[in-house]
């Protein structure tokens, strides 16, 4: 089914979507799949315990906690994760605080995020979000918490940037990525995704290679998540027509009916159907790399397990 989307589609130039076009449908699309809160509950979790160890050595005074998100976006997934760490470091009795950067070259959503941070309102966190990428990043310092959630297959250079990221996290520190398998939805997006030319883009199995290749020790395992695509049968529904742009990665504005027929035949064929709705399965890879005293990166088995 495929392999007649991608005869389609060597006749026909994808419009990328645009900054204000990716916030919105990235927002809308997470907001129809359950994986944002089980990542959100995997990210607590590491957090959580960086701050429980932190807060047991009496490191209250080496600092704050240092948080890196790279590929924020609007901070759907940061706003809520900065909400319970700083809530955690608060109940810690450790008298320190949080700095969370978020870095994203996009401007709409940089400033979305900023937006959203003040309504937080929170006493032991401070916010710096940069209009940047991961590329241009200057690290002025080490991290506790460093995460990729769904970020890494957008980088112009993946393993150049994962040396610079892997070698900015602190002593005892975590890098987290989410990543997702080059399957269902993903299939999909690759016969649209355009910005790497010839290069593939990096979807789990490239980023596990790549780990085992460099020595690097780490932990995987996998989000099971379910995406609902319901609203992209109906041609006329905005939202439908947000969550489907997200998963081709393109404007679908000027799609020729032939591309967009075979665009839902195949979401069809591979969700399932649950009470009315079309649920494709979504789910993500999760890689765990951490910065242990002796320089090495070493796993933790027990983060092989589900928090
Ligand atoms: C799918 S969104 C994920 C946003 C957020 N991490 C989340 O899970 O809600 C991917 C984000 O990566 C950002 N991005 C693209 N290229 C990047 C780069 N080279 N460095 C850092 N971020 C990048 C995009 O602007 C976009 O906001």
């Amino acid at each position: 089914m495929l392999n007649d989307l991608k005869h389609l589609l060597h006749d026909f130039q994808p419009i990328s979507l645009s900054d204000q076009r990716f916030d919105q449908s990235h927002e809308y699309f997470e907001g129809q799949s359950n994986q944002q809160a089980q990542v959100l509950q995997w990210l607590q979790h590491f957090g959580g315990n960086q701050i429980q160890r932190w807060s047991e050595k009496g490191l209250g005074a080496r600092g704050p906690f240092r948080v890196l998100s790279v590929g924020c976006g609007s901070g759907i997934l940061d706003l809520p994760l900065i909400e319970r760490l700083a809530e955690q470091i608060e109940s810690s009795g450790s008298n320190s605080s949080m700095h969370y950067t978020g870095i994203d070259p996009n401007p709409v959503a940089c400033e979305r995020f900023r937006e959203e941070y003040v309504r937080l309102n929170t006493n032991s966190s401070e916010l710096l979000v940069l209009e940047e990428t991961v590329e241009t990043h200057q690290w002025v310092e080490k991290m506790d918490l460093t995460h990729v959630v769904h970020s890494l297959y957008y980088f112009a250079d993946p393993a150049v940037s994962l040396r610079a990221l892997i070698k900015n996290v602190a002593v005892d520190g975590e890098l987290v990525i989410f990543q997702a398998p080059k399957a269902e939805l993903n299939l999909l997006a690759d016969c649209f995704w355009q910005g790497h030319g010839e290069d593939p883009i990096w979807f789990s199995a490239e980023l596990e290679r790549h780990l085992q290749d460099t020595g690097t020790m780490f932990t995987k395992s996998r989000v099971d998540a379910e995406v609902d695509v319901t609203d992209c049968f109906d041609l006329g529904c905005l939202q439908g027509r947000l969550t489907f742009d997200f998963i081709i990665q393109s404007d679908s504005e000027s799609l020729p009916a032939p591309i967009f027929r075979k665009v839902l035949d195949y979401l069809k064929a591979i969700s399932r159907r649950h009470e009315g709705r079309v649920l494709a399965p979504h789910p993500v890879d999760v890689f765990v790399v951490r910065q242990s005293d002796d320089s090495t990166t070493q796993p933790d088995a027990r983060l092989a397990c589900s928090p």
